[in-house]
């Protein structure tokens, strides 16, 4: 089926519902989709909230603004400052990280994915998150917020986490160069707000008549999960 219509529906919503975050390009900022900032703020994310993550992205690009004053911190004080976001091999990876940009990419992110992944703490999703975010590539960014919309929209039968590849396969399937950095944003936007785990808001949402679980009458019953 050609996805491009639905595809240009979320990305109207987006226009018009996207939310104001630190990390994101905003109009006429365009300081704001700098890698380093993505970075920093997808690593935050991983396993913490938007809203607990917040203020410690904003305590840090204010501390270390780019990733050469970051590589030079002291790591008793990135670890001390990290204090409260929890799971610290990820602020050990940021450090370790930033010093690998700089001693092997003179101090810039390199805008190649396979050059990314060989970088301590990325994984696919930040290497992939990167490239769309910082760069505006089209790169399949697939999260469990994601997935979930991806497992409503096609109503997959197979549970998680054995759906996972299926789940990333159908999200390859939105993905274009045209508005490359918006859409996996429009994505998390969607599913923060409408398509929550509980209780979606499938009456306002932009992707309702492309939805097979909201035909099938129980969008909330996906993604399934694997019986114990
Ligand atoms: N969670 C992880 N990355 C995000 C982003 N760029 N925007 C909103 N939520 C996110």
């Amino acid at each position: 089926a050609d996805v491009s219509p639905a595809r240009q529906r979320l990305l109207d919503w987006y226009d018009r519902n996207a939310r104001v975050l630190p990390w994101r390009e905003g109009p006429g900022a365009a300081l704001k989709a700098d890698p380093y900032r993505v970075w920093m703020s997808e690593v935050m994310l991983q396993q913490t909230t938007v809203s607990h993550a917040t203020p410690y992205f904003e305590k840090f690009t204010a501390l270390w603004p780019n990733v050469s004053a970051l590589a030079a911190a002291p790591d008793e004080r990135v670890m001390a400052e990290w204090a409260g976001l929890g799971y610290y091999s990820r602020a050990r990876n940021l450090l370790k990280c930033a010093r690998a940009v700089v001693s092997e990419h003179g101090g810039v992110f390199p805008a190649d994915e396979a050059a990314l992944l060989k970088l301590p703490g990325f994984g696919p999703y930040t290497a992939a998150a990167v490239m769309a975010f910082a760069f505006g590539k089209a790169a399949n960014v697939v999260d469990g917020n994601i997935e979930r919309v991806m497992s409503r929209l096609y109503a997959v039968k197979t549970p998680v986490p054995q759906a996972r590849p299926l789940l990333r396969e159908l999200a390859a399937r939105w993905v274009r160069e045209d508005r490359a950095r918006d859409w996996p944003q429009a994505l998390m936007d969607l599913s923060a707000s409408v398509c929550r785990p509980k209780s979606p808001s499938c009456l306002i949402c932009p992707l309702r008549e492309d939805c097979d679980a909201f035909a099938e009458g129980q969008p909330e019953a996906y993604p399934l999960k694997a019986a114990k």
